[in-house]
């Protein structure tokens, strides 16, 4: 390869890429897709966790700073993750959804995007990203399901920001009714 050329974009026979109601830009069914189809495969780069977390520091700087804080990083074991922010990785831009038509699945130490369920032509394409609790004030969700939790956190810890919220949702509405 030229010091010029750069990898092709992997494609998807499933998917297109459109500019997306959730965030940015995203990917869509193309056609009609089956349940359990292996739709793309998130690539990238196998990084180490202590590599990992450094370029997690320097995102977050970065998203201090305004200036862009997209999260690309995927878990793959406990010792490694896969940093999937290279242009060519066209997995990359499927967002988050509380109510995703997508699951990440590791099939043969690789990570395929597979279809949760029947899914329509011009569905955008989901899954959850699996963000636990740390710092889940810096993810606002957008995705507008009505399962949506308003932060971009795993399925099984959504009802503990549910209750967080609620709990502050709460303590504004004493606070304000003893200030009246
Ligand atoms: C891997 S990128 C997804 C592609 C992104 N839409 C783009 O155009 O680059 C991940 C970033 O997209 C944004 N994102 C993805 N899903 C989202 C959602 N449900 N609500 C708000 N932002 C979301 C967040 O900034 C997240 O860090
Ligand atoms: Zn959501």
């Amino acid at each position: 390869m030229s010091a010029t050329s750069r990898p092709r974009p992997t494609r998807s026979p499933w998917a297109e890429l459109r500019n997306s109601r959730i965030h940015g830009r995203g990917l869509y069914a193309s056609k009609a897709i089956p349940a359990g189809t292996r739709i793309i495969e998130y690539r990238g780069e196998r990084i180490t966790k202590a590599e990992s977390d450094r370029r997690e520091e320097r995102r977050r700087a970065r998203a201090r700073r305004g200036d862009g804080g997209c999260v690309y990083i995927f878990e793959i074991n406990q010792r490694h993750d896969l940093d999937g922010s290279m242009a060519w990785n066209t997995a990359r831009l499927i967002n988050h959804s509380c109510e995703a038509n997508c699951e990440s699945s590791k099939i043969r130490g690789r990570i395929w995007i597979v279809a949760l369920r029947d899914i329509a032509e011009g569905e955008e394409l989901s899954f959850d990203y699996g963000f636990g609790l740390e710092n889940w004030r810096e993810h606002p969700c957008r995705c507008g399901t009505a399962k949506c939790a308003g932060y971009i956190v795993t399925k099984t810890q959504r009802w503990r920001v549910r209750k967080i919220l609620t709990k502050a949702r709460v303590a504004a509405r004493k606070s304000q009714a003893a200030a009246s």
